[in-house]
C-alpha cells in the first residue's frame, strides 16, 4: 500500500489515482490521523501531498516524520516544505506566487527527476525551499525556485517543488512510477482482477455462512456489487430488485435478465408498478413525489420482510469518492447500520461495503471483468425516484410511457452518431403543459418534451453539450411522430447553476 497524506491540497485524489493506475494500491490518509495509520500500518511508501497553507504558520498541517523513518518517502509541494522545514532545511514566504509552466534545470548525475522526456512542470505555491536539510541533495531548480526538487538516497526521501500527478507535468508519470518502483522497490500487480481475487476472498472470511441482501437498482455502483457477491457467495447473495415502473424503457427487463438469466442468480424481482403508480396518483408537488417513492421503497422490503429477514448482512454500493468526502478513509470496513432514516427496524443488520475503495472507473472496470453487459456498466447515474422527477406534474403509466420512448429515441440517435460519449447525463422529460399543433390537417393540443443533455465532472457543476443542430432536429421530429400525445420538443441549454441537472 502507499498512503498519501493529505495536507489539504486540491490534486491530493489524483495522486491516489495516479499511484493505483500504475498498478499499485493507494489511500488517502488526513494528515491528522496519518502518524497513527503508518505507524499501524507500515505502508511500503508514503506521498506527502500539496496544501494550501503555509508551513510557517503556526497551527500548519504537520506530521511527525520520526515515523517515516525507513519508508520511502516523497513529498509534493507542501510536502517538499515540510520535509525541509521539519528535518533542518529553509523554507521562505517568498513575495511572488508561483503558478503555472515552468521548465526545471536538473542538477548533474542520476536522480529522481534527471534524463526525464520533458522538464516542463506545473508549479503552484506561495512558500518555497530556501536550503535543503543537511544530508539532502538538490536535484532541480528553475529561474525563480532553487531549490525544485531535492533527495537522500541513502534514506529514500524525496521533494519535488512541482506537481508530478497533473497532466500539466507532461513526464511526471516517470517521476511517480520511478519513486515507486526503482526507490521504493514496488511492483504494479494491483489490478481488477486482483481486486476481485481479494475481494471475493474477504467476502467470504466477513459472511461465513451468512446472507447478505443486495438491493439492485439497475445502476453501475449495485450492479457491480451485486456482481461481486453473486461470485462470492453464491445464492446467499440475495438481490432484490425493486420494479417501480419508473426506469428507462428496457431497464428493468435488463435488470432481471442480467441477473436471474445470466448469473443464475437469488433474485428477488418484485414488480410494484401498481403500487408507486397508485400511490403517486394525483401528486404534482417535486418533493411529495420524492418522499412517496422513497416511502414506498421501505414498504415493500417491510412487507417482503418474511423472506429477507434472515439475512445478516446489507450490502451498500459506497464508492471511495464517498469514504473520502464522508472524512473517514479509515473507518472499519463493516460497521452498523444506523445512517439511513426510514428503514425498517430488523434492516439495520451489518453493512458490507465491497467497492469502498474504488474509484468509478474501476468500479466500472470491475463490473465488466465480472461479466455484466457493457450498457450496464457505461450507465449514467440515474436519480433514486427515476422517471418521477422527470416527469413534471402528475406520474401516471401514460406520461411514463412518452417519456421512456423519447428517451429511447433521444438515446439511441445520439449513440448511432457517435455523441454520447462525454456526456455525463441525458434525458428526456416530460413538462406539465400543453400547446398547439397541427399534424396532417388535424390541430393538436398536446404536452412537450424537454431534452437535457449535459457535461459534468461531479454534478455539482454542469453545462448542457453542444449537440449538432441536424442531429437536434431528426431527434425532434422522430418524438413527434413515434410519441402518441408528444406535439413539441424543446432542447434545454441553461447550465447548472443557476438551472440544476434534473428537472425537479
Ligand atoms: P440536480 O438536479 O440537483 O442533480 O442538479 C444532481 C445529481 O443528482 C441526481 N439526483 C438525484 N439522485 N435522488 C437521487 O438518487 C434524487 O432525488 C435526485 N435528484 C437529483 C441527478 O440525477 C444528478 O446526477
Amino acid at each position: 500500500t502507499v498512503l498519501v497524506v493529505d495536507f489539504g491540497g486540491q490534486y491530493t485524489q489524483l495522486i491516489v489515482r495516479r499511484v493505483r493506475e500504475l498498478g499499485i494500491y493507494s489511500e488517502m490518509v488526513p494528515w491528522t490521523t496519518a502518524a497513527d495509520k503508518i505507524r499501524a500500518e507500515k505502508p511500503d511508501a508514503v506521498i506527502l501531498s500539496g496544501g494550501p497553507r503555509s508551513v510557517l504558520e503556526p497551527g500548519a498541517p504537520d506530521l511527525d516524520f520520526s515515523v517515516l523513518e525507513g519508508i520511502p518517502t516523497l513529498g509534493i509541494c507542501y510536502g517538499q516544505q515540510l520535509m525541509a522545514a521539519r528535518l533542518g532545511g529553509r523554507v521562505e514566504t517568498s513575495n511572488h506566487k508561483e503558478y503555472g509552466h515552468r521548465v526545471f534545470t536538473p542538477a548533474a548525475g542520476d536522480s529522481l527527476v534527471s534524463g526525464l522526456a520533458s522538464n516542463e512542470v506545473w508549479m503552484s505555491h506561495g512558500d518555497q525551499v530556501l536550503e535543503a536539510p543537511t544530508g539532502y541533495r538538490v536535484t532541480a531548480s528553475t529561474d525563480s525556485c532553487p531549490v525544485a526538487a531535492i533527495e537522500n538516497l541513502a534514506q529514500k526521501r524525496f521533494g519535488v517543488q512541482f506537481h508530478p500527478e497533473v497532466t500539466h507535468t507532461p513526464d511526471g508519470r516517470t517521476v511517480l512510477k520511478r519513486f515507486l518502483f526503482d526507490y521504493a522497490g514496488l511492483k504494479g500487480d494491483w489490478t481488477s482482477e486482483s481486486f476481485i481475487e481479494d475481494q471475493i476472498a474477504a467476502i467470504r472470511q466477513t459472511v461465513g455462512e451468512g446472507k447478505v441482501l443486495c438491493a439492485v437498482s439497475g445502476g453501475v455502483d449495485s450492479s457491480v456489487m451485486a456482481a461481486l457477491l453473486i461470485q462470492a457467495i453464491g445464492e446467499r447473495a440475495v438481490c432484490v430488485f425493486v420494479d417501480h415502473g419508473l426506469l428507462r424503457k428496457g431497464e428493468a427487463e435488463q435488470v432481471v435478465e442480467t441477473f436471474g438469466g445470466h448469473f443464475h442468480a437469488n433474485l428477488k424481482a418484485f414488480e410494484e408498478k401498481e403500487r408507486f403508480f397508485g400511490a403517486l396518483a394525483g401528486v404534482t408537488d417535486p418533493e411529495r413525489k420524492r418522499k412517496i417513492i422513497g416511502e414506498n421503497f421501505v414498504r415493500v422490503f417491510e412487507d417482503h420482510a418474511n423472506e429477507l429477514r434472515d439475512c445478516d448482512f446489507l450490502a451498500q454500493g459506497t464508492l471511495y469518492p464517498d469514504v473520502i468526502e464522508s472524512g473517514s478513509p479509515t473507518a472499519a470496513k463493516i460497521k452498523t447500520h444506523h445512517n439511513v432514516g426510514g428503514l425498517p427496524d430488523w434492516m439495520r443488520m451489518k453493512l458490507i461495503e465491497p467497492l469502498r475503495w474504488l474509484f468509478k472507473d474501476e468500479v466500472r472496470n470491475v463490473g465488466r471483468l465480472l461479466g455484466l453487459p457493457e450498457e450496464m456498466v457505461e450507465r449514467e447515474p440515474f436519480p433514486g425516484p427515476g422517471l418521477g422527477v422527470r416527469i413534471l406534474g402528475e406520474v401516471t403509466r401514460e406520461r411514463v410511457r412518452m417519456v421512456q420512448e423519447a428517451d429511447w429515441i433521444f438515446r439511441s440517435e445520439l449513440r448511432s452518431r457517435g455523441l454520447h460519449k462525454g456526456i455525463w447525463q441525458s434525458y428526456a422529460a416530460l413538462l406539465d403543459v400543453r400547446s398547439v399543433g397541427v399534424m396532417g390537417d388535424e390541430r393538436t393540443y398536446e404536452q412537450p418534451i424537454v431534452l437535457r443533455a449535459v457535461q459534468s465532472e461531479d454534478a455539482m457543476t454542469a453545462r448542457a453539450v453542444n449537440i449538432p443542430f441536424d442531429a437536434l432536429e431528426v431527434i425532434a421530429s422522430r418524438i413527434v411522430n413515434e410519441v402518441d400525445g408528444v406535439n413539441r420538443v424543446f432542447y434545454d441549454l441553461t447550465s447548472k447553476p443557476p438551472a440544476t441537472i434534473e428537472l425537479e
